[in-house]
């Protein structure tokens, strides 16, 4: 798809998407958009309505959007217009974007339009969408100069669509050696360095925690670091550390799960948002530095694969028992936190992983659970997250829960035992990696990264984190 900016539709024949603000059903006033008109008993704006009427060669589809609109509703209500109104896109839309929008609806507008060309068929031989063809054009109508938040719209969404993909394409696809050639890729083209370990690699450098959960796997484990420098590097720029839980597919391991391991594609949901924030930092040339790991394994069953009561060594010298294979997430989390702390010693640490069932019975399908001691991150991380739609909300790190951990014959266990309060039991084995940084945060995505939408019939990626962590980047 190609984008320009006009000021007038004169000339122009295609589809043409009208947002509206709502009226009033009973207004004598029909809604007007040179020459076209729809009586208000019709169309009065009411969100999450349209009306599509055919006039001067063109498809006018007036866009209700209710009397004011918040981010996400915004880009959804496009994100729906672009995915089921396809039919009625030839070769051109034109949007028009209403005077009153501020620049993140602009934003939200234009992003959620590129989002509705993503659909899970990635297998099918159906045709693609229209917007992905090279020669489709989209043309923006406003009389500001928008090309900044155009720019900025565009590489949000195609940040997304890469999260996206990653997530819902199956994991015989996505193993840890795609995602690995996935971002060096991406640190090609847009600027990032990448550098990995294989197994060798791996057990050379001491990640025994890592290596353990990809030990039943016939696809080798691969620890994945991206270093993002921004140009004009000075002693204030500051460094955000990122790691992302890359598990590839978790069958539980022994411990075999006996529920929705169907949707165990998702675990890399939380590798699969740094990837792309890495990308979109990138793209978007932030002025932070950024330095992010994901370890990428499958938690497999096989004769190789780590038992429960195994006694494994993580990276920073810690002795670990386990107690489930099933919990594993937080064995390659470790292992990537300590890693880039004693390497990289970032100012900001933020790990985000489907970490637990718990942080979904807890909070359902509306927010991550955050765990923080620090006050300014948590702070910035909520209202980052506020202004997109992507929401958190915090769980204690208090010690009472440190108990649950420890372990008779190791330093710590990977698991209470006992089905309580998991996703804080979680978060408190991943603090004993952190070597008491003093601005770490933890995100529990595991109930936001995959579910049920309006843009497919089954479960799918939802590319949570990927704008959050950008955002939080962004407002430091
Ligand atoms: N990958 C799962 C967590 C998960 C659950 C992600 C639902 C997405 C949706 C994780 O590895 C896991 O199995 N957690 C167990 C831990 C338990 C065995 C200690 C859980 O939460 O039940
Ligand atoms: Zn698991
Ligand atoms: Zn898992």
């Amino acid at each position: 798809m190609q984008t320009t900016t006009i000021k007038n539709l004169n000339n122009f024949t295609g589809t043409v998407l009208i947002p509206v603000f709502e009226t009033y059903s009973k207004s004598l006033v029909p809604i007007e958009f040179q020459g076209v008109s729809v009586a208000s008993k019709v169309f009065y704006g009411k969100k999450d309505t349209h009306y599509m009427i055919e006039k001067y060669d063109c498809v006018h589809i007036f866009i209700g959007l209710g009397k004011e609109i918040d981010y996400s509703s915004l880009k959804t209500i496009f994100r729906r217009i672009a995915y089921n109104q396809k039919e009625s896109f030839g070769t051109n839309v034109a949007l028009v974007l209403p005077e009153q929008f501020s620049p993140e609806q602009v934003e939200a507008a234009i992003s959620g339009l590129y989002l509705g060309s993503y659909d899970l068929g990635h297998f099918k031989k159906t045709e693609k969408h229209p917007f992905l063809n090279e020669n489709f054009e989209l043309a923006l109508i406003s009389k500001k100069d928008i090309a900044n938040t155009i720019s900025k719209a565009i590489k949000i969404a195609n940040a997304q669509l890469e999260t996206l993909r990653l997530v819902d394409l199956p994991p015989n696809t996505v193993t840890p050696k795609y995602l690995s050639n996935w971002a060096n890729q991406s640190g090609e083209k847009y600027g990032f360095t990448v550098e990995t370990l294989g197994f060798e690699a791996c057990k050379k450098a001491g990640l025994g925690s890592f290596l353990a959960v990809g030990k039943g796997s016939e696809n080798e484990p691969q620890f994945v670091i991206m270093n993002y420098v921004p140009k004009n590097v000075n002693a204030k720029t500051k460094h955000v550390g990122l790691v992302g839980k890359g598990i590839t597919y978790d069958t539980g391991g022994l411990n075999i799960k006996t529920s929705a391991m169907l949707d165990m594609k998702c675990d890399m949901a939380g590798g699969a948002a740094v990837f792309g924030a890495m990308q979109l930092v990138a793209d978007l040339n932030l002025p932070v530095k950024v330095t992010a790991i994901v370890p990428c394994a499958e938690n497999a069953v096989d004769a190789k694969s780590f038992v429960a009561s195994d006694v494994i060594h993580s990276y920073n010298g810690t002795s670990i028992e386990i107690i489930d294979t099933d919990a594993e997430g937080r064995l390659v989390l470790a292992d990537g936190l300590s890693y880039l702390i004693k390497n990289f010693k970032p100012e900001y640490i933020i790990d985000i992983a489907t970490l637990t069932g718990s942080a979904m019975g807890t909070f359902g399908h509306e927010c991550a659970a955050l765990f923080t001691n620090n006050e300014l991150v948590s702070k910035k991380l909520q209202e980052s997250g506020d202004a997109i739609g992507e929401r958190l909300w915090p769980l204690p790190l208090w010690d009472c829960y440190k108990s649950d951990i420890e372990s008779e014959i190791a330093d710590v266990k990977n698991y209470s035992g006992k089905p309580l309060a998991g996703a804080i039991t979680a978060a408190k084995f991943l603090e004993y990696f952190t070597d008491n940084h003093k601005a770490w945060a933890h995100l529990d995505i595991a109930g936001v990264a995959f579910g049920n939408d309006e843009f497919a019939k089954s479960k799918h990626a939802t590319a949570y984190g990927v704008h959050l962590l950008t955002k939080f980047i962004e407002n430091l």
